[in-house]
C-alpha cells in the first residue's frame, strides 16, 4: 500500500464523504526540519522548524489543497479545471488534472513563471494559456470564465483548496506535539496563511492542541498590497511566485494577523535573497525564492529586535517557518545567484589545483 495522501490521513476533518473520489498523489507528509544552524546564527533563544513542502508530488503546498479541490470537482462529475498561477498552482492542477482524467486550463503572466513550472504544466498536457498581463488580472479574467463554463476554478478562492492546504497545520502540530509559538510564511494571494490559520483553530477545538501561534506572514516589498494597504497595479519582484498586488483572501489574511496577535510585513528581494543562500548554503535546503521570504521575515525581525522586545516565554520557543516550494521550481535565479564553474583541459594537475590542493 502506498502512503496515504491528506485526505485519508485527516478525513475526519475535511468536507468528504464515501461518495467522493479520492484524487491523490500521495501529497502531504512533508518534513519538518530543525535548522539549528539559524537559531545559533541568528542567536534566538527558540527551536527553529522548517516545514519543507518542496517535498510535496508536484513540488509545492499546493499539491494538499489540489487533491481536494479535484477530488469535489469529479464528484460534482465536472471535467476540467481551471486557474490563473504564477506557476506552482498551475503544475499541480495540471498533474492532479491527470490523475482525475480530467483537462486542465491554466493562465499565466507571459514571462514572469519560472522555467520548472511552465516545464511541469506542458509535460502534464495542460492547456497554457500566456496572457500579456499580470496575476491578478488572469485571476480576473478566470474567475469570469468559470462562472459561466462548466469548468472547476481550482485557485484558493475555491474553499476546498483552503481545506486541503490547513492540513498543513494539522502535519506540524502532529509532529511538535502542540502548535509552535510562532508561524512565518510567505504571502502571495493569501490563501496559504488562511488555511494554515483555519487549520491552527480546528485543531484547538477539537482538542489536539492547547495554544496557537501567531502568524507572522510576509510579502515581497515589490508586492506587498497588505502591508501597504493598497492595491499595487504593477507588482515587482525576483519572488515571481508572489508577485501578486490584489490577493484574493486579502482580508482573511487580515483576519488571521489580527486573531493570531500576528503581523504582515515585508521583505525586500535583497533580504530573500539573502536567506535563500542561507538556507541552500548553511541549511542543506533548497527553495524557491519566494519561500525564502518566510525565513527573511524571521531574520528581518530577529534583526529588529522583536524577539528581545516580545520575550520568547514558554510555547513561544518554537518557531516555524513554512518554505512553500521547491528550489528546482526556478534553476535560473540559482545559477544568477553564484558564478558557473568555466571548464578547463581535462587533466589530473587542473583538477586538483581547483580542488585547492
Ligand atoms: N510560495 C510559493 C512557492 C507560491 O507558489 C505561492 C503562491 C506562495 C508562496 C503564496 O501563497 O498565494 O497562498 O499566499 N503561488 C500561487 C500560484 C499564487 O499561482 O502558484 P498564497
Amino acid at each position: 500500500m502506498s502512503i496515504k495522501g491528506v485526505i485519508e490521513r485527516y478525513r475526519g476533518y475535511l468536507p468528504v464523504s464515501e461518495k467522493t473520489p479520492v484524487v491523490t498523489l500521495c501529497e502531504g507528509n512533508t518534513a519538518l526540519i530543525r535548522a539549528k544552524v539559524l537559531e545559533d546564527k541568528l542567536k534566538v533563544d527558540a527551536e527553529i522548524f522548517l516545514k519543507y513542502e518542496g517535498q510535496n508530488p508536484t513540488g509545492s503546498f499546493k499539491d494538499r489543497g489540489m487533491t481536494m479541490a479535484v477530488s469535489k470537482a469529479k464528484e460534482d462529475g465536472i471535467e476540467a479545471v481551471m486557474c490563473a498561477s504564477t506557476g506552482n498552482t498551475s503544475a499541480s492542477a495540471s498533474a492532479y488534472a491527470v490523475r482525475a482524467g480530467m483537462k486542465s486550463f491554466v493562465v499565466i503572466p507571459e514571462g514572469n513563471i519560472a522555467l520548472g513550472k511552465l516545464a511541469q504544466a506542458l509535460i502534464h498536457g495542460a492547456c497554457v494559456i500566456a496572457i500579456k498581463g499580470n496575476f491578478d488580472k488572469a485571476l480576473s479574467l478566470v474567475k469570469e470564465i468559470t462562472d459561466e463554463y462548466p469548468v472547476a476554478l481550482v485557485n484558493s478562492l475555491n474553499p476546498f483548496r483552503i481545506e486541503g492546504q490547513k492540513t498543513g497545520a494539522f502535519e506540524i502540530c502532529d509532529d511538535l506535539g502542540e502548535a509552535p509559538g510562532l508561524h512565518f510564511i510567505p504571502v502571495g494571494n493569501a490563501g496559504n496563511i488562511t488555511a494554515y490559520w483555519k487549520g491552527y483553530k480546528e485543531y484547538k477545538e477539537a482538542g489536539k492542541i492547547t495554544n496557537l501561534p501567531r502568524m507572522m506572514g510576509f510579502q515581497a516589498a515589490g508586492a506587498a498590497p497588505i502591508v501597504e494597504r493598497r492595491i499595487i497595479e504593477r507588482p515587482e519582484t525576483i519572488a515571481t511566485a508572489i508577485r501578486i498586488g490584489n490577493p484574493a483572501s486579502w482580508k482573511k489574511a487580515e483576519a488571521a494577523r489580527d486573531e493570531s496577535g500576528g503581523v504582515i510585513d515585508k521583505v525586500t528581494d535583497e533580504e530573500i535573497i539573502e536567506a535563500y543562500k542561507i538556507l541552500a548554503g548553511e541549511v542543506g535546503v533548497f527553495v524557491e525564492p519566494a519561500s525564502a521570504a518566510s525565513v527573511a521575515g524571521l531574520i528581518k525581525l530577529s534583526k529588529a529586535g522583536y524577539f528581545e522586545e516580545e520575550g520568547l516565554k514558554g510555547k513561544r520557543k518554537k518557531i516555524v517557518c513554512v518554505l512553500t516550494g521547491h528550489g528546482l521550481k526556478d534553476p535560473e535565479r540559482a545559477i544568477k545567484c553564484v558564478s558557473s564553474p568555466e571548464a578547463v583541459e581535462a587533466k589530473k594537475e587542473n583538477i586538483l589545483k581547483l580542488m585547492g590542493y
